[in-house]
Order: structure tokens, then sequence, then C-alpha cells
């Protein structure tokens, strides 16, 4: 077993440092290692409303009806006055054998006036947006011969104002697609607001798939929402984990991410229940989380249904296992095959011609948990079949070094292993120094797919009481965080990749399964957390060599990069304590330094977190340093995290 020398840590005691302050060395002399191009990532799935509710701009809630068994989950009836009408989930009039259900409303009373209808507040509202146009669909069909226009609008609450409006007509006896633009005016921005189909005449229609997007990411029409977008963009992500986490394996067999029921036309997607108590309409399928990595120019890093779900089930190695690997192999085709291959011509038919570039393919999701040990044969099985047919694809196994030895792979040597980190700050803080220095550099590579520092060791993550605090992080998380992506850093050479988890957050209390989770956001406008910037901080401010570096008598962690190409430095520093800290920052093997150098800064009180309410309350501040020497002390501010970008020649 090699050991890294990335970082070595000593006391003065122990090896005779002689600096008065506490100290951090930099050697620039030679980089030890390159630092992996792929470090910074995003791990995703659907958890607390993070799709259906958050990214996935679709703002229909129930927009198929298929939530709720017995009832019309989310809609409602509107009677406008005086008018009269009644709705019911109708379960034997779907549109196909897919979307199985539909809505029917039955107006017996209603005129110019007396608008009657149905309407939908949305996930937790509607957002509205000035000078803004929606795109809205339905299915619909009418009964008895009523075919009157139907009124499509957007209004306020109370259904005083329409914010905006337009009709579809033609409805017959059989089911027809509607599609129409309703476009806003000037107007305050809100959520207080619903979407709502009214008749001026007494009939009766059912309603199935009524859809309403607002404008999207790259104007995809099946699409992503903005604002969330451009905070993931700004993140610079170069991996995007997808669809889990838990939801890959679903609570059973039968509801795991069956990739191919979340493809093609909407109509043709049922949506299934997800592990974290709610049903997924599946609107973001395989090629939207494909289309999303494309939009942030990062790559995919596709975890495999693997025969293992949450609740215990698991499918036997050999041939009961078969279907399953060749359902995967067939995913791959779907994301990398030739228009010549089945599953790559159904993809240029769902109109991505080109194939998608894909690295890593993680197997499963943390098997640890299937407890009859047959995870090393399921591996096995997947990795021969996925080899064999695409050598160039790297294999990643969800037992890690986080795990005991005994769990892990064995019959097959996965060229990348999974390690998951959910801890408080000070477990972090200890464990952050240490990270890593054992592993075998002759061994896997290493993907930390989850990690996230909380503030208080004794509440987990999906406990109810941690429901009672905020969703985000606060400041003191994000030390905890920052120290273990400086560990990280430290590491580069080894750690392939590493993503924060869970990513997304819908704040409304019923959204919510798990806390901390790096970015909040409601119906209408979002944030990023303390640790969010801190990721922000660290990953735009990479280079491409790990400097080695050291420290001395202090509690400051940290790491420094080296962009070989312009010379730069980067040094970041965490200071988890609560007074400032004078450090004697000391650079080896550097010819010409800049005196002047940018620093940016993340620091406040430990409890600073920010909110709908305050999205900025702690965020990271860009400011100059003028006494930059090959020895000079900064002091660093209580809390804080900080990037130091020195300009430098070797
Ligand atoms: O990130 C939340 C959950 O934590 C993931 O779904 C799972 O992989 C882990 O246990």
């Amino acid at each position: 077993m090699k050991k890294s020398t990335s970082v070595i840590f000593c006391t003065l005691a122990a090896v005779g440092c002689l600096a008065a302050d506490p100290t951090f060395t930099v050697d620039a002399t030679g980089p030890l290692a390159k630092v992996s191009p792929m470090l910074y990532g995003l791990m995703t799935e659907e958890i607390n409303h993070s799709y259906d509710g958050g990214l996935y701009a679709e703002l229909i809630r129930n927009r198929a009806f298929l939530d709720d068994k017995t009832t019309a989950a989310h809609w409602s009836v509107v009677k406008e006055n005086g008018a009269e009408a009644s709705m019911a989930l109708d379960p034997t009039n779907g549109f196909n054998d897919k979307l199985t259900a539909s809505l029917r409303l039955n107006v017996t009373r209603a005129g110019k006036d007396q608008p009657a209808g149905v309407a939908n507040r949305g996930y937790w509202g509607i957002p509205v947006l000035a000078h803004t146009r929606y795109r809205a669909s339905l299915l619909a069909k009418s009964e008895a011969g009523f075919a009157s226009p139907l009124t499509v609008s957007i209004v306020s609450e109370d259904g005083r104002t329409v914010y905006a409006a337009g009709k579809v007509s033609g409805l017959t006896a059989q089911w027809k697609k509607f599609d129409l633009s309703l476009k806003t005016g000037r107007l305050t921005p809100t959520a207080k607001a619903r979407f709502q189909i009214t008749l001026q005449q007494p009939g009766t229609v059912s309603l199935g798939l009524v859809s309403l997007f607002p404008p999207t990411w790259n104007g995809r029409s099946n699409g992503l929402r903005k604002d969330l977008m451009q905070m993931l963009v700004d993140m610079n992500p170069k991996f995007l984990r997808f669809p889990g986490g838990n939801y890959v394996e679903g609570n059973t067999i039968d509801t795991r991410f069956d990739w191919r029921k979340t493809i093609g036309p909407l109509e043709e997607r049922r949506g299934h229940t997800c592990p974290w108590g709610y049903r997924s309409t599946d609107g973001l399928g395989l090629l939207e989380f494909l289309e999303w990595c494309e939009d942030m120019k990062a790559e995919p890093v596709l975890a495999v249904y693997a025969g293992y779900s949450l609740r215990g089930e698991h499918v036997n190695p050999g041939p009961d296992l078969e279907p399953f690997v060749r359902e995967a192999l067939e995913e791959i085709e779907y994301v990398i095959g030739a228009g010549n291959t089945t599953w790559g011509a159904r993809r240029a038919q769902d109109g991505h011609a080109a194939p998608f570039k894909l690295q890593y393919v993680e197997i499963g999701n943390e098997d640890w948990f299937d407890r009859s040990g047959s995870y090393d044969a399921r591996f096995a099985q997947f990795y021969d079949a996925i080899k064999a047919r695409y050598p160039q694809l790297k294999l990643i196994s969800t037992i890690g070094n986080d795990q005991p030895e005994g769990g892990r792979v064995h019959s097959r040597k996965p060229d990348v292993t999974d390690e998951h980190y959910y801890r408080s700050t000070d477990e972090f803080l200890h464990m952050s120094p240490e990270y890593a220095r054992d592993y075998d550099r002759g061994g896997p590579e290493i993907f930390v797919g989850e990690w996230a520092a909380h503030e208080d060791a004794k509440i987990k993550p999906w406990d109810a009481a941690a429901r009672q605090q905020g969703p985000t992080p606060s400041l003191k998380a994000a030390l905890g965080d920052a120290a273990f992506m400086a560990a990280m850093e430290r590491n580069a050479d080894l750690i392939r990749m590493q993503c924060y988890a869970p990513l997304l957050v819908n704040v409304n209390r019923g959204a919510r399964q798990w806390r901390p989770d790096l970015i909040g956001y409601d119906a209408l406008s979002s944030y990023g957390s303390p640790s969010y910037y801190a990721i922000q901080m660290f990953s735009r401010n990479l280079g491409d060599e790990i400097l080695p570096v050291r420290t001395a008598e202090t509690s400051i962690q940290g790491a420094a990069t080296r962009d070989r190409h312009t010379g730069e430095i980067f040094i970041k520093l965490v200071n988890p304590s609560p007074g400032s800290q004078p450090l004697h920052l000391s650079l080896k093997g550097i010819a010409s330094l800049s005196a002047k150098a940018s620093v940016i800064t993340l620091a406040g009180n430990p409890e600073d977190t920010n909110s709908i309410e305050d999205p900025k309350k702690a965020v990271p501040i860009t400011s100059t340093v003028k006494d930059v020497k090959a020895d000079f002390v900064y002091t660093l501010p209580p809390g804080s995290i900080v990037v130091l970008k020195l300009r430098s020649r070797p």
C-alpha cells in the first residue's frame, strides 16, 4: 500500500518547525500530481421535489391524474357567480395504456360571467412573471356533443385577476391534444396564482395530461427551470451523477428507475412512485438528464439499476439478473450507441442523433445495504457484460473505502469505488487532515459520490427534527464542507470525482425529506446556501497541479493547486475557529510573485444561513491583498473560508 505525500501535518515538537506563528507552507518547486479534471460535479435524484416541483419546469401538479388512485389530488372545482360544477377522477377513461386516468368535469350551470371548471395550484404556487409566454397543453374530449371553447388561464388565487388567458376549441368525443400560448403583461411577480380550465356553458369534458411550462433553459420544450440551471452552471460542474441515489434503486424492483419508461413523448410516460414518498412524472427522463448534462457542458456519470432495491429485495446473480444486465446494456446503447444500433436509433428518433459522451457507469447505489451479500457477484456480472461490449467504460463499485473491507467487491477490480460521507462539521474537521492519506495509490480511483456536512451529529438528515431546521445548511456546515473539499483537493490525483448531496430542495415543508441540501427554492425564487458558495469558490478556482502543503500548530486546514498555463496559484484555507487567525504563509519555489493577489472570503457567524427571504446573508466577497511575498502573514477572519489567488512564475 503506497502512501500519499500530498500533505504533511507536522507539529513543532514532532519535526522541529521553527515558525512562531502558525504556518502554512506551499511548496511550488514541483507539482505533486495532476488534479483530476473532473473533480467537481453534481449529484442528483428525485428527492425533496428536486425535479417535479423543482428543476423540471412543469408547473402543473398531478398533470396526468395518477398521483392518487382515488381523488384528483391538487385539483379543485372553480364555480364563479353561482355556476355549478363537479369533478371526479375517472380511472377508467384514460388516454392510453400509460395514462390510464382522466379528470371528468361536469358543468351544470355556467355562463359568460359565470365560468365553471377546474383549477390547479401547482407545486406550492404557480410562478407568474411579467411579459412572459407560457406554453399550455392538454388532452381533452367532450360528451354529448359539447363543442364550445374552453378557457385556459392563469389567474390570481382568488380568481379576480387574470394574468394570461387563451381558448381552445374543437373538442369532440375523441381524445385530442390542444396547445396554446399564454402571454402575461405587466405585473408584479407572484406565485399566489392558479391555473384553470373553465367552461362558459354547461357540458361534460374529460381532461388528461394538462401541462404548463414557463420559458426554459435553452428553450427546450420539455425543459428545465432557468434560475436553477443558472445556479448549477455557475458551479462549473464537470459531471452529473444521475439518477441516484436511492432513486435509481426504488423501494422495490418494480419502482426502480426503469429508464425505458422515461423516454419518448410525455403521453407514453406513466411515471412511478419514487422512494421519497411521492410520485415522479418521469418528465425528467433519461434523455432530459443527458441534455441537462449537455447544457452544463458536463459529462454524465450514469448509475444503472443493479438488482437491489431499498426495502431489501435483491435479484440473484446468474440467470435471474440477466434481464437487468440487458436493461443496463441497452441503456448505455441509448446513451452512446451509433444511429445504426437499436437504442442509438431510438435516441435519434427521440431528438438527439449524436451519441453523448460517457466514461463512467456506476453499478447500483449503496449496495452495502444489501445484507444478502450478493453485490460482489452482481457487480461481476454487470462488469463482465459491460466491459465485453464497452471496454472503454470505467465501472464504479458502490462500496468504497468508507465501508468495511470484507463487504467490498473482490472478484473484479472496480475502476472506481464510490464513498459517501454524511457527517457533522466537527467530524469532517477531524477526519479531513488524514483523509485518503493511506489509500492505495495503485488501487481503484475514488469517487466521493455523496457528501455533506451538517451542523449537529445527533440529528439524522431524514429525521423529523431535521425538517424542523431550515432546509439548507449554515455557515458552520460550510466550514466542514470546505475542510473536506480541501482534503479532496490535496488528494485530487486519486479522488477522481466528488459531489455534494442532495443538491436541491423545494423549501416548502411538505416537499422535504432530507436536510441539509445545497440549493433551496420555492415556486418563484431560489438561493444558494453558504455551502453552495463554498463549492463555487473551490470549483471555479482550481488549477491542474496539486502543490504539496504543510501546516504547523494550527487548526487551519487547506490545500493548494496551480494552473500550469497561467502560473496562478490557488490557496484554499479554512479557519473553523471563532477567532481571527494570523497565518504565516510560506511559499517555496516561486521565482516571481505579484504583490497583489485577489482573495475571496466567505465568513460570518456560524449560524448565518441563506433563505428565500434573505438569500445573500452569507455570500463570498472578493477583495485584494497588496503585500504578498514569499513569506507573509495573512489573517483569516473568524469562521472563514478563503481562496487566495496568487499570480506567480515558477
Ligand atoms: O442523498 C440522499 C440519500 O442518501 C441518497 O439517495 C442515498 O444514496 C443516500 O443514502
